[in-house]
């Protein structure tokens, strides 16, 4: 698998995409369209997982079964990532989950980190869901944060990226991956990805911007 998959020519994840920039999308819809891209950046990320073999047995016979062969943990960075984690349950359902707070300072625009709680990682395949890949300082962060539990692979799933943002995640962790609805052309002055869709979590969530 390429170390960075952007789903922009998959019609499948832009209509969800394209409903997610929409500025007329209310909270209600934006959940909506969050958790369906939520389950389809999970199924790409996760493709070539390793499997267990199995087999199974049908009224007739036995048939060939598997099934994963690693631990798969989602780590949604508070509060946005939330967004993506119940489309990824729907499709991974034994999927434990940690947690990362990372609030960002309006002036600096640097991430802090207040909160770190993630269940066992060695040998896991680690999805961390950071929707708005913007400056790509918070995501570079809890990859950090999670190679450095033991995790065997990191996978960052974003909703929209900026080159920038994908630089300095790879840059930071080379050995990480990065699978993107989109990768927009750069960042306002304020660090809000353009055209992108405005606050993730404002939208997500219903909280005036
Ligand atoms: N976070 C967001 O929610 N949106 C952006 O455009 C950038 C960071």
């Amino acid at each position: 698998m390429p170390q960075v998959t952007v789903l922009d020519d998959d019609p499948v994840a832009g209509v969800q995409l394209a409903a997610l920039r929409d500025a007329a999308t209310i909270p209600e819809h934006f959940r909506h369209h969050a958790r369906r891209l939520g389950a389809i950046l999970a199924l790409r990320a996760v493709h070539d997982l390793p499997a267990v073999r199995s087999t199974v047995t049908t009224p007739l016979d036995t048939a060939p079964a598997i099934g994963p062969g690693r631990q798969i943990v989602a780590v949604p960075v508070l509060r946005a990532g939330l967004g993506l984690l119940g489309g990824l349950h729907d499709v991974l359902p034994t999927a434990l989950v940690g947690m990362i707070g990372l609030e960002r300072d309006q002036e600096t625009h640097q991430a802090r980190r207040y909160y770190f709680k993630v269940p066992p990682l060695d040998g896991a395949w680690v999805l961390v869901l950071e929707p708005m890949l913007a400056t790509g300082g918070s995501a570079s962060d809890a990859v950090a944060a999670l190679d450095a539990e033991g995790a065997e692979q990191v996978t960052v799933l974003s909703v929209v990226a900026t080159e920038q943002g994908v630089d300095r995640v790879l840059t930071d962790n080379p050995g990480v991956r990065i699978v993107t609805a989109a990768v927009d052309p750069g960042l306002d002055d304020n660090a809000y990805i353009v055209p992108g869709l405005g606050d993730f979590g404002d939208r997500l969530f219903g909280t005036p911007h």
